[in-house]
C-alpha cells in the first residue's frame, strides 16, 4: 500500500483539495502545480542505483498475466521512490529539458522507469507488425495505451514527457476528458500539426464531438463515443470509446473509459474485447467485469499517476494488484509502464 503520510488535522492544502473535488474549476487549478510544500518521510530512502536498475529490469522482464514475488518485489522497490517525489517535483521533470531530466532520472528511480519503459515501448511499436487477427497493447503511464491492429496504430490518453517521439507511429489520438494526466496540449498540438486525428470533448479541432453519443470512422475504425460522469460534480464529462478496431481484427472492440465513475452509464453496444477502466474512481469494476459489461480482458489502470500529492490519489501498485484481486476473476490484470500485451481473437 502506499504509505500514508501522517499530516496535521488542520491543513490548507488537504480543505483546498476537499474543495477542489466539488468544483470543476478548482479541481483543474488541483491539478497545477500551486508550490506548496509536500511532506515527505525524512526515513525514506531513495532505492541506490543498482536497486534500481535491477527493480526496473524486473518489471519489463515480467509479466500482469502472472504476477510473481519478483515483480511484487521490484514494484516495492520503487515505491520507495514514489513516495519520495513530490508532484511539484514531476511537474518540474515533465518540463524540463532533456539533459535536466537524465540528471532526475539519475537521482529518481521512478522516473529511471517511466524513461526506460518509454524506451522499451517506442522500440517494440516501432518493430512490432500486428498479425491479422491481433491487436497489441503498449501501456505507457496512468490510463495511456498505444494499441496496434494489422491496419492503424491508435493513442488513447497520452501523458509523457517524450510523448511527441509517438507520432511518426501512430494514427490517431483519443482523449477521454480535461484532466491533466490524461492529455498534454503540446502532443495535442503536434499530432494535430502532424495532420493526424485528435479526438475529445474540449480539443477545439475538427474532431471536437460535444454530443453526448456518436460514432465516427478514422480509417479501419469505427468509434462509439458516449458521455459518462466522472463523479457526482463532473456530470458527463469523460467521453468514452469503445474501438471496433476494424475487419482485419475481426472487429475486435476495445472499450477505453478513462475516468468513467458510474457502471450503469457503461453501455456498449459490441461485445467487449478489452475493457480499460479506473480502479479507484468509485467505478464498480468487479459488477463490470463478472456481471454487465462482461470483457474477455480487464487492464485495471491508473496507478502511480506522479502528478497526484504524495498521500492523495496516487495510488500504488500493491493498491492496483488487490483491485485485482477484488474482481475475483483471471481476465483482469495490472499492466505496468512499458508492457506489451498481446490479444488474439477467437
Ligand atoms: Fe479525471
Ligand atoms: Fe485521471
Amino acid at each position: 500500500m502506499t504509505k500514508r503520510i501522517s499530516i496535521g488535522a488542520i491543513h490548507p492544502r488537504r480543505d483546498f483539495l476537499r474543495m477542489a473535488l466539488a468544483s470543476p474549476c478548482l479541481w483543474a487549478l488541483a491539478n497545477c502545480d500551486l508550490g506548496l510544500a509536500e511532506d515527505v518521510d525524512p526515513n525514506l530512502v531513495e532505492p541506490t542505483a543498482e536497486e534500481a536498475e535491477a527493480a526496473i529490469s524486473a518489471m519489463i522482464r515480467t509479466s500482469a498475466t502472472d504476477v510473481s514475488s519478483e515483480r511484487l518485489d521490484a514494484a516495492h522497490t520503487l515505491q520507495r521512490s514514489v513516495d519520495r517525489l513530490r508532484a511539484s517535483e514531476f511537474g518540474d521533470y515533465f518540463k524540463s529539458s532533456p539533459e535536466e531530466a537524465a540528471r532526475w532520472e539519475n537521482e529518481r528511480a521512478i522516473l529511471r522507469y517511466l524513461n526506460a519503459s518509454f524506451d522499451k515501448a517506442l522500440g517494440e511499436i516501432r518493430e512490432t507488425k500486428a498479425e491479422e487477427n491481433t491487436v497489441v497493447f503498449w501501456h505507457l503511464y496512468n490510463m495511456g495505451y498505444v494499441v496496434k491492429t494489422p491496419t492503424q496504430t491508435i493513442a488513447v490518453d497520452i501523458k509523457h514527457r517524450r510523448a511527441s517521439e509517438l507520432i511518426p507511429f501512430v494514427d490517431y489520438l483519443l482523449v477521454t476528458h480535461n484532466h491533466g494526466d490524461h492529455f498534454t496540449t503540446s502532443f495535442c498540438d503536434a499530432m494535430t500539426a502532424a495532420g493526424k486525428p485528435v479526438v475529445s470533448n474540449f480539443i477545439k479541432n475538427d474532431w471536437l464531438v460535444e454530443e453526448d453519443e456518436r460514432e465516427i470512422e478514422i480509417g479501419d475504425s469505427r468509434i462509439r463515443l458516449k458521455r459518462v460522469d466522472h463523479n457526482k460534480t463532473l456530470i458527463k464529462y469523460v467521453t468514452t470509446f469503445e474501438i471496433d478496431c476494424g475487419p482485419k481484427t475481426d472487429h475486435f472492440v476495445v472499450y477505453h473509459v478513462g475516468d468513467a465513475c458510474d457502471v450503469s452509464q457503461l453501455t456498449p453496444k459490441a461485445p467487449v474485447d478489452v475493457f480499460i477502466p479506473h480502479l479507484a474512481v468509485g467505478l464498480d469494476v468487479p459488477k463490470a467485469v463478472n456481471e454487465t459489461i462482461k470483457p474477455k480482458q480487464t487492464f485495471l489502470s491508473h496507478i502511480l499517476e506522479l502528478g497526484h500529492l504524495i498521500d492523495k490519489w496516487r495510488w500504488s501498485y500493491d493498491y492496483g494488484y488487490n483491485q485485482v484481486k477484488r474482481c475475483a476473476n483471471d481476465s483482469v490484470i495490472l499492466p505496468v509502464w512499458g508492457e506489451k500485451i498481446v490479444c488474439s481473437r477467437g
